[in-house]
């Protein structure tokens, strides 16, 4: 089983001095939220309340920014994210049974976290590569022709014994 990390502790000095760089400037709250989870991986729901007094705004306006925008996370997320294609050229060809086995190998629903903080498994609406169908995405890295045995190959590793 994975060994159950504890989510790395919020620095939150850190965090201010970001902050401090775009005080008063209540347009900069997206060029903002993004250089925090830049260096911090994602944004600490206890520092909405910062980020909103530096910017002259409502908290609430700030968790509604943060929740609008898909690639903004206030929660911390594994070191590799794993996103599966669930764009039509994909499905057609085998794409469900992709995710499947993906979900089965991490041992993760869509949306979750491993315990270890190893991987996040998300999936997404098409990752721009339909003609090498089914598709899936290793952080940066695209892998193309997705079969049973190159899932084993990226994923084999995780299998519980
Ligand atoms: S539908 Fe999967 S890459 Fe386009």
């Amino acid at each position: 089983m994975a060994e159950v990390k504890k989510p790395p502790r919020v620095n939150l000095r850190q965090i201010d001095k970001i902050i401090a760089g775009y005080r008063g400037r209540k347009w900069a709250l997206i060029p903002l939220t993004q250089a925090i989870q830049e260096q911090v991986g994602y944004i600490p729901k206890e520092v909405i309340p910062r980020i909103a007094a530096a910017l002259g705004l409502f908290p609430a306006q700030v968790q509604g920014v943060i929740t609008f925008y898909a690639q903004l996370y206030t929660e911390p997320r594994g070191k590799n994210i794993v996103r599966v294609c669930r764009g039509t050229a994909c499905h057609v060809r085998g794409g469900k049974s992709i995710l499947k086995l993906v979900r089965q190998y991490l041992d993760l629903e869509e949306g979750e976290t491993s315990p270890d903080m190893e991987y996040t498994l998300e999936t997404v609406a098409c990752i721009g590569v339909c003609a090498l169908a089914p598709n899936l995405m290793v952080n940066k890295e695209t892998h193309g022709n997705m079969n049973p045995k190159k899932i084993a190959r990226l994923f084999g590793g995780r299998v519980k014994e």
